[in-house]
């Protein structure tokens, strides 16, 4: 029989979230209703135990969206999100509560999650107390644990964010985390703003966390060569939706999406076997208005008549890898010379 720990520890399914615009001077004439931006459109997403889950797509595909709904800072439109078994989107405010210390978002810039008036001792150690975790006594330990943890010196417990660096305050927002005894970190482009060396270092952080404290991780980047290393599994975004899942090495090695081939492409560095998949051309069509059919048609070079009437359903090519293409170009026609 199956236990809860035989189970993925986040099952998102099927999650949407709409925003509406500003009202149109026509479309109140009209009396329409304002326009419906579709941020996220049908995503599911499972994060199992003790992994890292790589979460990819370019600016504005639903990455932060994804995460917000997840902690329901924004309430999806539709959907389903288990948290450990736990239906998150019908907890009451206290089971919400702690939904939210288990689950720590990280985000992108520390400098505006910081508060630039606590020192790094107040920022550690206040909200473990809010949460009753911790007494006084049991906040200066905290305090002195976490630093050591995150490589930090002792010494900067009495410095507020200010006088940090971008990785420190990187490392002080992850000590901040931590100091809820989360069980899963999400990290929302939470490298992106750093020097490449710096990325490194607090890349390396996450990893040492997932595997010595046991945490599961959802690593969100809009380049492909952050999660590459760390991730177990990966989900490509693009305009509010999946297009590929699948095991890190099955996605990058045999992408079968020709957005994941040309997002590949982007990162020479990132080892696959392909050469000359095409490249990523023209701008992420309006969340106003989708593409009817396949949401990636407008940049595909693969298309054909039905990539242009129906959205692509999933295939699973391999298991645990799945792709939305009609056209589903073999590897080799995607990795060979095209363009
Ligand atoms: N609070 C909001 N109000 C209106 N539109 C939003 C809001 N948050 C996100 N969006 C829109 O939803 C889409 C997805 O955004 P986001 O999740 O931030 O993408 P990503 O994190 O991948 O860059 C974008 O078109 C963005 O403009
Ligand atoms: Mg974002």
């Amino acid at each position: 029989m199956d236990t809860l720990n035989d189970k993925p520890l986040l099952e998102v399914n099927n999650l949407s979230k709409y925003f509406h615009g500003k009202q149109t001077v026509l479309n109140r004439l009209m009396k329409k209703p304002p326009p419906k931006l579709v941020a996220l459109d049908g995503v599911t997403l499972n994060l199992n135990r003790n992994e890292t889950l790589g979460l990819v797509g370019e600016s504005g595909s639903g990455k932060s969206t994804t995460a917000c709904c997840i902690i329901r800072l924004y309430e999806p439109d539709n959907g389903s999100i288990l948290y450990n078994g736990q239906d998150v989107l019908a907890a009451h405010a206290d089971e919400l509560r702690e939904i939210r210390r288990e689950v720590q978002l990280i985000y992108q810039d520390p400098y505006k999650s910081l508060n630039p008036r606590m020192t790094v001792r107040a920022t550690i150690s206040e909200p473990a107390k809010v949460h009753g975790l911790v007494d006084r006594a049991g906040g200066e330990k905290l305090v002195k644990n976490l630093l050591d943890r995150v490589g930090l010196p002792s010494t900067v417990a009495d410095l507020r964010p200010r006088a940090l660096s971008g990785g420190q305050r990187q490392r002080v927002a992850i000590a901040r985390a931590l100091s809820l005894r989360p069980k899963i970190i999400i990290a929302d482009e939470a490298v992106s703003a750093l020097d490449v060396s710096i990325q490194a270092q607090i890349l390396n952080l996450f990893e040492e966390l997932r595997r010595d404290l046991g945490l599961s991780m959802i690593l969100i980047a809009h380049q492909l060569s952050v999660v590459a290393h760390l991730s177990q599994n990966v989900a490509i975004m693009y305009l509010g939706r999946i297009v590929e899942i699948g095991s890190t090495s099955e996605v990058f090695l045999r992408p079968r999406h020709p957005y994941t081939a040309a997002l590949l492409k982007a990162h020479p560095s990132i080892e696959t076997s392909r050469c000359h998949t095409p490249a990523l051309t023209g701008e992420i069509p309006s969340p106003y208005s989708i593409p009817k059919g396949c949401r990636f048609n407008t940049r595909c070079k693969f298309t054909d008549a039905l990539c242009f009437e129906v959205d692509p359903p999933s295939t699973e090519v391999t298991p645990g890898h799945y792709a939305w293409c009609h056209v589903l170009p073999e590897y080799d026609k995607i990795t060979s010379k095209q363009s």
